[in-house]
């Protein structure tokens, strides 16, 4: 009898939804929720891949027994090791205490480190190396540095299968469908956007290492990641993401006006800029104000889009603090300039030190300015107009 998990013959689906937690990693909102994928392939020899956040671990194993009933499961394949994939390993051994935990030695000392497991009882792999389960046969192809040292992703040839770790994943839960051709999979795509660009956004290099390495499996009929569906049919539109982020090449055109204010009035130069792109005829304006967006939507959408202004007042003699807190997040993620439109403002009361800073990272950064900044003294003056309007006027023709 096919059960309700087999969404391919002899393999299921034993993720969770996690609709409930309120920051992922402690960091990101989670509007969707998300799902945290282990995927069990039932064959002469049981295989469970990866494992699920703590908070679920029963069900998991319920999960488990549901198809495999009293049956064992030999293999426990780890492809990515951080702690909301692997935290049930400790139960899963407990209940199956014959099982092989597999790994790369980085992914086995990991194992050790965080759960006090040794060598007993687990497979170490190397790139390129196979292990049959009787019928189907896994190969394990390291990637390392998506986004953790030890990532590998686990291939089945003649499937066209890969379970492929954090790889393609996306926030938001699964609402019934485990495939992409099951559900509808509108509300992914902005989130896959911010999950890479918050997650994965600092090691572009490696994600381009790792598609040249998995090239030679394409194409692939179904990738198995550890958050969001499975993709079938839609994955050459989640690989082009992919690679296309991997790149830090923007997605779309747009502006992305980002922009603290603690009295409104560099507030009302974002506004005024706003409305001086959008009489120019842009129609893709974002705006992010630092105090109430959180940070993970906003570098979305300097991921997404091509243009960004960042506009900030002077706050001891420094930068409005949220504002530097986005500075920082975009030094470390090192996002080139090219096929990019940069422009900033600030304000001050006393003595200026917003522009500067912001003329600072730029150049740290290797943006060009594409306007002078617009440095406003106190309240906003509508003298200003033509300062912001040649800003626009930068953008409009550089977009
Ligand atoms: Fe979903 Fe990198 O853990």
């Amino acid at each position: 009898m096919k059960r309700i998990t087999e969404f391919l013959p002899g393999i299921h689906y034993m993720g969770v939804n996690d609709r409930t937690k309120h920051r992922f990693e402690g960091l990101w909102p989670l509007p969707h929720g998300v799902s945290y994928n282990a995927y069990l392939i039932d064959d002469e020899r049981v295989a469970l891949v990866d494992t699920v956040d703590a908070a679920f671990t029963e069900r998991l194993l319920g999960s488990i027994r549901e198809v495999i009933g009293d049956r064992s499961v030999d293999y426990l394949i780890i492809n990515h090791m951080e702690p909301d994939h692997s935290a049930s390993i400790h139960a899963v051994r407990q209940a199956y205490p014959g099982i092989t935990i597999v790994g790369n030695a980085k992914t086995l000392a990991m194992v050790e480190g965080f759960y006090g497991i040794g060598a007993v009882g687990t497979l170490t792999v190397k790139d390129g190396e196979s292990l049959s389960l009787g019928k189907r046969e896994l190969t394990f192809h390291l990637i390392p540095m998506v986004h953790w040292p030890e990532t590998m992703v686990t291939h089945m040839a003649v499937e066209r299968l890969v379970f492929s770790g954090d790889a393609f994943g996306t926030f938001g839960a699964l609402d019934g469908g485990i495939t992409d051709d099951q559900t509808d999979t509108a509300k992914y795509w902005d989130e896959m956007v911010r999950y890479y660009s918050n997650i994965v956004g600092k090691y572009g290099g490696p994600v381009q290492n790792a598609l040249k390495k998995l090239a030679p499996l394409l194409p692939l009929e179904v990738v198995c990641p550890t958050h969001g569906p499975v993709w079938t049919k839609e994955f050459p539109r989640v690989l082009d993401l992919y690679d296309r982020m991997s790149r830090y090449e923007p997605l779309e055109k747009g502006v992305v006006i980002a922009y603290g204010s603690m009295y409104g009035n560099t507030e009302q130069s974002a506004e005024r800029l706003a409305r001086e792109l959008a009489a120019r005829g842009v129609r893709k304006i974002v705006m992010h104000n630092l105090s109430s967006s959180h940070a993970s939507f906003v570098l979305r959408d300097i991921f997404k889009y091509n243009a960004l202004v960042i506009g900030a007042p002077t706050y001891n003699m420094h930068l409005y603090p949220p504002a530097q807190s986005l500075l920082d997040d975009l030094e470390l993620r090192g996002i080139p300039g090219r096929g990019r439109v940069f422009a900033c403002f600030g304000g001050f009361t006393w003595a200026g030190a917003a522009v500067k800073r912001l003329t600072e990272f730029a150049g740290r950064m290797g943006w060009e300015l594409a306007a002078l900044p617009v440095e406003v003294k106190q309240g906003f003056s509508p003298d200003k107009t033509d300062d912001l309007a040649a800003i626009a006027d930068a953008i409009v023709a550089k977009h």
